[in-house]
């Protein structure tokens, strides 16, 4: 199987960990490794290194080919000339990885994700390959929060070990995500298998734009295509997706309360990666290089690095990207 690896956003909320130059999935956010290089050693359960292509942009593709030298991971890196989300990225990338050997089953795999269980993870994929012949598949989450964030599958009747997607709605309002939540819908992983061929033909149906616009060299093609992501340009389109759902622990570390989920706790319930002296302080979030103490103080996120510290309410995490536009308005 091949595997694309879209490595091409850049993320707000994680500031001053992440910055525009250096995203959230090229940080060593949980341990030594990036979740970037976590994606590849990922990919490399079902495919070879030849078989895996990095979609990036100008900016990254150094970041890219380091991280990947330091994993030893010799792979392709696809970069774009410009970023148009996701749905160009996965057309560009998936067609020049099965232009060598004719169509082929495609996992696109974001490089933002935190995944735990190798096993289950390399299960669910086994599984989607298998109906991939006639669906476009993608990899359901039990949500556990009404998040906006995200995009709601509603499963239909059973297909193999997976299900019709009877809907796909991406990003709905926060009332709409609540009744998805009761309803079972599943949250949509951003994780996909296809056979490349179909993948094409549904671009062509769902989103002609795009198509045509890589009728044309890339440097044209990326002039030309709209930013489009394949959730509200394919998924919520198609009628040829089905659903496989993926039962592991799966975080897309959206937030720093999302990280501070994902992190091991001491007795005090403070996530630590660094030193700290806590007095009656608990379940905080604190990354930091130098000493951290703290006195009397819970939920909070403490992030310091080498220009910026960050001292944010763990339950108003989401704000944090109000940094990012505030920042840019200072000039
Ligand atoms: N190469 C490339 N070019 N990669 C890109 C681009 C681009 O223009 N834009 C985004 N990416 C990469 C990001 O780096 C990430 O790895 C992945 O594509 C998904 O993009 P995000 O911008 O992180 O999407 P999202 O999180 O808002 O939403 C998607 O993921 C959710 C799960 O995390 C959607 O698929 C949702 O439906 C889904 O629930
Ligand atoms: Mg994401």
């Amino acid at each position: 199987m091949k595997t694309l690896i879209l490595a091409g956003g850049s993320g707000t909320r994680l500031f001053p960990l992440s910055r525009e130059h250096y995203p959230k999935q090229f940080i060593p956010l949980v341990d030594d490794e990036s979740l970037f290089q976590k994606t590849v050693k990922r990919a490399l359960l079902f495919s070879s290194p030849q078989e895996i292509a990095i979609v990036t942009n100008t900016d990254h593709r150094f970041l890219v080919r380091d991280q990947l030298a330091a994993i030893g991971c010799d792979c392709r890196v696809l970069v774009e000339p410009v970023g148009k989300n996701t749905l160009p990225a996965i057309y560009y990338g998936a067609r020049e990885i099965t232009r060598d050997d004719g169509p082929d089953t495609v996992a696109v795999l974001p490089s933002d994700h935190l995944i735990t269980a190798a096993g289950q993870f390399r299960d669910a994929f086994r599984r989607a390959e298998r109906l991939t012949k006639d669906y476009l598949v993608v990899f359901g989450v039990r949500p556990t929060s009404p998040h906006t964030g995200y995009g709601y599958i509603r499963p239909g009747e059973p297909l193999g070990d997976g299900s019709l997607v009877d809907a796909f709605v991406e990003k709905p309002d926060i009332e709409t995500a609540g009744h998805y939540v009761a309803d079972g819908y599943l949250w949509n992983s951003g994780m996909f298998c296809f056979d490349a061929g179909l993948f094409l033909a549904e671009c062509e149906a769902c989103a002609p734009e795009v198509a045509r616009a890589f009728e044309q060299p890339i440097q044209e093609a990326y002039g030309a295509t709209p930013a489009l992501s394949i959730d509200y340009g394919i998924m919520e389109k198609t009628r040829r997706a089905a659903v496989v759902p993926l039962e592991c622990d799966w975080s897309d570390v959206g937030n720093f309360d999302a990280l501070y989920a994902a992190l091991q706790k001491n007795g005090s319930g403070n996530a630590v990666r660094g030193e700290h002296i806590g007095i009656d302080s608990s379940e905080n979030l604190i990354i930091a290089d130098r000493l951290v103490a703290t006195v009397g103080v819970r939920d909070l996120a403490i992030v310091e690095t080498k220009d910026a510290i960050l001292v944010a309410a763990r339950d108003e995490a989401q704000r944090v990207g109000e940094i990012a536009k505030a920042l840019r308005e200072k000039g």
